[in-house]
């Protein structure tokens, strides 16, 4: 499941990571302004890393809010910028399949109905299905992500985000990335799965494994991700097993897959794709709003003093850090009929990605986008979790642990301080911050 190459068929051509990334070369820093429209690729992952694409969407809203790129290292695709377009093909989910067997939700997927002779590169998971499979797997899993059963971890939360913040270095540049970030998010997965503390890393490098499958300087070829991916399934192997021999059911996520009605009789591929589902959603995503909220408070200086003013802010902050970031850049969708939107006509088959990060800078439904303003009104009308049925099913976890760690945060330190230069993923699925270099003066 990665977006740079496509992982819902086997990878079918030769090429290297190297040279694909060579083969689609672009200067992330070139004005977007300055290319023809229809050389416009707005996924490209070397524009993320650069975080340059943002300009690239500006323009888009205003010149061609439905654009179709025509070629790719993804192949053709349509783009969809405004928040009102976004929310019809989130919510048309009829007109727009997220099946893995259509093309699946990133872009790089291809249509793959027949049945795949080797299904070590094709990961289905609940993310990338429609309707009725979609609706009874994701039954299973949603009793974890309910209010009443969150909260019973805040406690947990708080102690571990404690542990970790008064462990901090002070006076002396570290990541907060790795310090934090990666941390709580990593503690807590670990959490919900029931598997020892220790393994959290392991856990974080599978996600960071999703993501990086087609970036040339981790992995030569995509295949030697999927090798990787696949440790992952052994380890899930040996722990799935443990949770189905119980006589009982446990409440960690492993057990509700093994016992569920639904995922019970999943194949190798089928629990794999799940369990990455559920890793990249809970780490990647909450890890980059933890990120990128120091980030922003660093660049809006006046609204760090706010919340230093006026700690209850917090909740009100935390929706408007996840709008900023968007760390789920897109998704994306197979139209299954033709379709009209913005003027514009999509052809049945047609790959078309709904970004949201672009959604969530729409001066046409969001007040000036462009700032970052801890005490804005309606922090919720953003699209970073999506709408219609596979809105985040982990939005109020990805929450809770934010304002949590903001509460302590604040009692703690007057200032988390960037120092150096943040270092952006090279991927255009999730909007990430690989590294952060701060300083806590004591
Ligand atoms: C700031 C935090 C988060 C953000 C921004 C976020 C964003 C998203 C987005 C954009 C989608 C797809 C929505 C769509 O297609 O309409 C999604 C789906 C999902 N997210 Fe999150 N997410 C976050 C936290 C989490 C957490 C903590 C989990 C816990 C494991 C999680 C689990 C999932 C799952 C399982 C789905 C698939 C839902 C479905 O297909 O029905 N997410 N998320």
């Amino acid at each position: 499941m990665s977006n740079q190459s496509d992982t819902s068929t086997k990878p079918v051509e030769v090429l290297s990571n190297r040279e694909r990334a060579e083969r689609w070369a672009i200067d992330p820093h070139q004005d977007p302004r300055s290319i023809p429209l229809d050389e416009l690729n707005p996924g490209h992952p070397a524009r993320f890393e650069a975080d340059t694409a943002l300009a690239v969407f500006d323009r888009l809203r205003e010149e061609d809010p439905v654009h179709f790129c025509p070629r790719s290292q993804f192949g053709p695709y349509w783009s969809i910028t405004k928040l009102a377009d976004i929310r019809h093909v989130d919510t048309h989910h009829e007109i727009f399949s997220s099946d893995i067997r259509n093309g699946g939700i990133m872009l790089g997927g291809q249509p793959n109905q027949s049945d795949d002779p080797n299904p070590r590169y094709h990961l289905p998971m609940f993310i990338m299905q429609d309707p009725p499979k979609h609706t009874e797997q994701r039954a299973v899993v949603a009793p974890k992500f309910k209010p009443d059963y969150l909260a019973t971890l805040a406690g947990l939360i708080r102690e571990r985000a404690c542990d970790i913040l008064d462990n901090l270095p002070r006076n002396e540049e570290f990541d907060w990335v790795s310090h934090v970030s990666v941390e709580l998010t990593g503690r807590m997965l670990a959490t919900l799965f029931d598997v020892p503390q220790d393994d959290r890393h392991r856990l974080i490098a599978w996600s960071d494994t999703v993501q990086d499958i087609s970036n040339p300087d981790v992995f030569e070829t995509p295949a030697e991700g999927f090798d990787e991916l696949w440790r992952c399934w052994e380890y899930f192997d040996a722990v799935w097993k443990e949770r189905a021999a119980r006589s009982e059911p446990g409440d960690d996520l492993i057990s509700m897959l093994a016992w569920g009605d639904g995922t019970r009789n999943m194949p190798p591929n089928e629990y794999l794709g799940n369990i990455l589902l559920l890793i990249v959603g809970g780490n990647d995503t909450t890890r980059n709003s933890i990120s990128g909220g120091v980030l922003a408070l660093n660049r809006f200086p006046q609204e760090y003093d706010k919340l230093r003013r006026d700690h209850s802010l917090v909740s009100n902050m935390v929706p408007e850090i996840i709008r900023f970031q968007s760390p789920v850049a897109y998704m994306a969708r197979t139209a299954m009929q033709d379709t009209e939107l913005g003027g514009k006509t999509i052809r049945a088959g047609e790959r078309v990605a709904m970004w949201y990060a672009s959604g969530n800078r729409d001066a046409s439904a969001i007040d000036n986008p462009d700032q970052f303003i801890i005490d804005r009104a309606q922090p919720r009308k953003h699209t970073a979790f999506g709408s219609g049925i596979h809105r985040c099913l982990g939005n109020r976890l990805g929450e809770m642990q934010l304002n949590i760690l903001w509460e302590e945060t604040l009692k703690r330190f007057d200032r988390i301080e960037v120092t150096g230069e943040p270092k952006f993923a090279r991927t255009s699925f999730i909007r990430g911050i690989r590294e952060l270099p701060v300083t806590i003066r004591a």
